[in-house]
């Protein structure tokens, strides 16, 4: 469904957007339960700034009107009837939306993974992403594309994109290998279901990490796969409580899902003895290797493989924008035939277009020095934070110890009030979301993961002090 929220000047926009939420919540065109846009996207297409929607959301939720779901999003509230009855007193009506010019949001459907709050995972820094030279790479392949034949293309991807994928392979994460053993996918989410669909059949054992990834789990739950959840601990999966027979185990060794410690070296030999042992497939999921803010991390699995068990996967999603939806698969060599075969009966291939653009963003330099870029600027915002939760915050929190990725997990002492963190005022503005709900089997621990891609170096101090005043007992909300 679409919100319309029509903007009239630029004096009290937040008036103006809570009025218009309000009125469509009251008149049920935003039915109950209708999930909204996040800040970020909303602010982006009304063009004002995230502090705006953050304050909006803020005092919907404080009203009533909103809810929010840790890690899921915000949502319409069931009404209370003091909220009916205080409207039809004031004789509410919504706005004339005739002769203004309107801005359409489209709502997220349910399903999809958009989040809202400082916090929030899985965002990365939009602010600082070099749109110039991306719209320079656009205009590129839209002239390229332009002058070639129409034609349906490699399904595993283009010549010039595979290479640069290869070299940018070879120098970021020790991965060497030849550019045709690169399969270009929508996303690492792609390539694991990919790998999953050459490698698995019914019936086939597969293990996860628990706490772990669901939607890993899911894609090898749809291919009928037997899942064996093994528990993780400070070195990441316990190698000795694998099973026997499995036919393939899925691992987050750079950074891992979601508690962020990176495998231990001994436990990675252990883990590649034992997949060699019992002819069995590693698929690596290698989703935010890229950023790295110490010496200690470890070379990928992949880079360590002689027999062909592993296959890796990444993505640009972490490195530019997830809605970008690019990544790549690099399996052993002889899976590069099936696994292609799989792309195209999924989806022929991924966009020509946006595969010409990325080489071209690649092999120019752009995405090198965004990187370098881009890693000065997380690791400022990690130490930041890491410094607040091993201090002021340390009363409440225990950070993992991490050293890669855009999100850091820290559990919460014995003393913390859940309820607190999780407050619905709290977390709408904070984005925090709990770590339980990745738990399958092992008994859950308590933690929440600080995503810090997308908040502004400027906001991060606000946002902690915010935190620590909810969870202070002499705050009086
Ligand atoms: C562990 C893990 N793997 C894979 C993905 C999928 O990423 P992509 O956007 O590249 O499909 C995610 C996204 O959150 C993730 O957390």
């Amino acid at each position: 469904m679409n919100i319309q929220v029509d903007i009239r000047g630029r004096e009290g926009l937040s008036g103006q957007i809570y009025k218009q939420l309000q009125a469509g919540i009251l008149d049920g065109s935003l039915p109950v339960g209708e999930r909204l846009p996040s800040t970020r996207s909303l602010a982006a297409q009304l063009g004002v700034s995230r502090k705006t929607t953050l304050d909006v959301f803020e005092r919907l939720i404080t009203d009533g009107y909103l809810r929010t779901h840790p890690g899921s999003g915000t949502f319409v509230a069931e009404r209370p009837s003091s909220i009916l009855r205080n409207a039809s007193a004031s004789g509410h009506r919504r706005p004339d939306l005739r002769s203004v010019p309107s801005v359409t949001v489209a709502a997220s459907s349910p399903r999809t993974n958009q989040s809202c709050g400082y916090f929030a995972t899985g965002l990365t820094d939009k602010e600082n992403f070099p749109f110039e030279h991306w719209r320079l790479c656009i205009n590129h392949a839209l002239r390229q594309q332009a002058r070639e034949r129409t034609a349906y293309r490699d399904p595993a991807g283009e010549q010039n994109l595979r290479q640069a994928i290869c070299r940018h392979l070879a120098f970021n994460r020790s991965v060497l290998g030849n550019w045709t053993d690169v399969v270009v996918t929508q996303g690492a989410q792609q390539g694991i279901d990919l790998i999953a669909r050459a490698v698995i059949r019914p019936g086939d054992v597969v293990v996860v990490e628990d706490p772990g990834y669901p939607q890993a789990r899911a894609s090898f739950a749809a291919l009928g796969a037997r899942i064996v959840s093994v528990p993780v601990d400070a070195q990441g999966l316990m190698v000795d409580r694998l099973p026997g027979r499995a036919r393939m185990v899925y691992v987050t060794p750079a950074h891992q899902f979601p508690l962020g410690m990176s495998m231990s070296m001994e436990r990675r030999k252990a883990l590649l003895d034992w997949a060699r042992t019992e002819k069995a497939f590693i698929l690596e999921d290698d989703y935010d290797g890229e950023f790295r803010f110490r010496n200690t991390s470890h070379t990928p699995l992949k880079s360590q493989d002689t027999d062909g068990l592993v296959g890796f996967v990444g993505s640009f999603s972490t490195t530019m924008f997830p809605e970008l939806r690019m990544g790549y698969v690099v399996p052993p060599a002889e899976l590069v035939k099936s696994i292609s075969l799989a792309k195209q009966t999924g989806d022929l291939h991924s966009c020509t277009l946006i595969q010409n653009a990325l080489a071209k963003f690649m092999l120019d330099g752009y995405f090198g020095k965004h990187l370098r870029r881009m890693h000065k600027l997380y690791a400022r915002k990690r130490d930041m934070l890491l410094t607040c939760l091993e201090g002021d915050l340390g009363t409440w929190f225990e950070p993992v110890t991490s050293d890669t990725g855009i999100h850091l997990t820290a559990f919460l002492r014995r003393n913390t009030s859940t309820c607190r963190v999780f407050d619905p005022r709290t977390s709408a503005l904070t984005g925090l979301s709990s770590i339980s709900d990745f738990y399958a089997c092992e008994p859950a621990l308590a933690g929440i993961r600080f995503g810090y891609g997308g908040i502004e170096t400027h906001e991060l101090a606000n946002a902690l002090r915010l935190l620590s005043e909810r969870l202070d007992e002499r705050y009086v909300a």
